[in-house]
């Protein structure tokens, strides 16, 4: 028994498979697109070269620059931030400038009343050089610091961390 496609069902079939066709030419790319952040690699972990030489940092705290890139889902910018950089004995310590209160800029020795502390000058808020918030002032945390090292002699910073010195 030979079957006959009738034109109806010819037709049927042919639009079908076009539009199958076209909407995966549409479908796949968006759900590439939407999936894509999942599959980029993650840069967790490196650490970011500076221009400031490690035997340039003394015990007085720096203000030493870096940039990086930022991926924001599909978004891509050269992102510029700085640590607090400063020496204690053999180690070197990074802390964060943003203060833990509203989030300012904190800058060293920014008051004149208290020249050996970080201050933050959008509530008075106060950090003694270890990062540690001074009771009485704004602050409720101490300053996170930043994960350090030293690459052909130059500063190294990478990750931001909750305050361990403390
Ligand atoms: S934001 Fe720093 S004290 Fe308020």
């Amino acid at each position: 028994m030979s079957q006959k496609v009738t034109r109806r069902q010819f037709l049927n079939y042919s639009l079908m498979g076009v539009g199958s066709f076209m909407a995966a030419g549409i479908i796949l790319p968006m759900g590439r697109f939407a999936l894509d952040p999942l599959f980029q690699d993650q840069a967790e972990g490196s650490m970011i070269t500076t221009s400031v030489k490690a035997e340039e940092i003394t015990e007085e705290p720096v203000k030493v620059d870096f940039s990086f890139d930022q991926q924001d889902a599909w978004y891509e910018s050269e992102v510029t931030d700085f640590a607090w950089v400063y020496r204690d004995g053999e180690e070197i310590i990074a802390l964060s400038p943003v203060c833990k209160h509203l989030g300012c800029t904190v800058t060293w020795a920014g008051d004149d009343a208290n020249p050996n502390r970080f201050f933050c000058p959008c509530h008075n808020g106060m950090y003694e050089k270890n990062g540690q918030n001074v009771p009485g002032t704004p602050p409720r945390g101490p300053l996170d610091q930043f994960e350090v090292g030293t690459s052909d002699g130059y500063v190294t910073i990478g990750e931001r961390f909750a305050n361990e010195i403390i």
